[in-house]
């Protein structure tokens, strides 16, 4: 977030505008936690993780009243655009903010779970997987050395992005995530072929969000069909969250937060920038929302032929 925070502050002022930071997202907005960003206050952020103004949930920004202490402040500030950096809730409180206001806005997909519509990647899904990745490599050492099974649960309240491709990076041998409705059945299944095979070491990723209960749901299933195989349980958690960010995530983020103050500039509002094929798009806010993207079923099937 902060190499996007940057590329708009540095655009903004290339083109004569004056740029302000907003603390703790809307919650920051109706207190007026607002400021002018000058060059040099976004020098030395490109490469690190979280964000330099702070993030919040906001339950007041939901309320009128909330709404109408926010556009005042934007008001004194002489605010006339915004860029947000947000998920789901961002865009939804934008919508509505939008129907009473008319500020025009454009949005950044920032959220690790990768979960938005209008990109095919969100900013921070790279950093967090390769973090998970690197996690799940040392995890395996001990994996092989003991002849364990391992169950790692990743990210993804709702999404099982960060699953997939941290289970593929990771040479896992089976994923789960909410998208998809596992077979418990085929993973008893597949143990059982691995002991028969003298495959003793297994690398499983679990999605936070994934209807068995997350890793520790699909660990208690396994002591009760094969009690005598040795499992180990790993939450990686918030560690996904932070970190240098990767070199596509900069680029990512530097690019869209570039494309937003363009696409302002040129009349755009209420529309998400997004990556695809290589190239900044703009979506409209509603189609990006908690439409769940479709996940690739040949990564899937890919999957279950590598673990052999
Ligand atoms: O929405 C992104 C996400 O990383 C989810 O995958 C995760 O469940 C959630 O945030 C954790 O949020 P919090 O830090 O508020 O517990």
């Amino acid at each position: 977030m902060n190499a996007a925070v940057r590329a708009i502050v540095r655009t903004a002022i290339h083109h004569q505008l004056l740029p302000f930071g907003i603390l703790r997202g809307y919650q920051g907005m109706i207190e007026g936690d607002i400021f002018e960003l000058k060059t040099t206050d976004v020098s030395n952020i490109i490469q690190r993780g979280g964000t330099i103004l702070k993030t919040a949930r906001s339950k007041e920004f939901m309320t009128e009243a909330g709404m109408q202490k926010a556009y005042e402040q934007l008001q004194r500030h002489q605010i006339e655009a915004l860029i947000l950096i947000g998920g789901d809730g961002t865009f939804r409180g934008a919508v509505e903010f939008f129907k009473k206001y008319q500020i025009p806005a454009i949005g950044l997909p920032g959220t690790i779970d990768n979960d938005l519509n209008g990109t095919d990647e969100t900013i921070g899904f790279d950093t967090a997987v390769n973090t998970a990745i690197e996690a799940i490599d040392k995890i395996r050492d001990t994996a092989e050395a003991h002849d364990r099974l391992f169950l790692v649960e990743v990210m993804g309240r709702d999404a099982g992005y960060i699953a997939l491709h941290s289970g593929i990076g990771c040479g896992a041998e089976q994923i789960f995530i909410p998208e998809q409705k596992e077979s418990i059945e085929e993973m008893i299944e597949m143990i059982q072929e691995d002991k028969r095979r003298k495959k003793l070491t297994s690398i499983i990723v679990v999605a936070e969000g994934d209807e068995i209960g997350g890793a520790q749901g699909v660990s208690q299933i396994l002591k009760e069909r094969i009690p005598d195989l040795e499992t180990r349980v790993t939450v990686l958690g918030h560690v996904q969250r932070g970190g240098a960010p990767s070199s596509r995530d900069r680029i990512l983020a530097s690019r869209l937060g570039f494309g937003a103050v363009e696409a302002l500039l040129k009349g755009r509002t209420q529309e998400m920038a997004g990556m695809i094929n290589d190239e900044v798009v703009f979506t409209p806010f509603a189609s990006c929302v908690k439409l769940q993207k479709p996940m690739s079923s040949d990564l899937l099937e890919m999957i279950r032929v590598l673990a052999k």
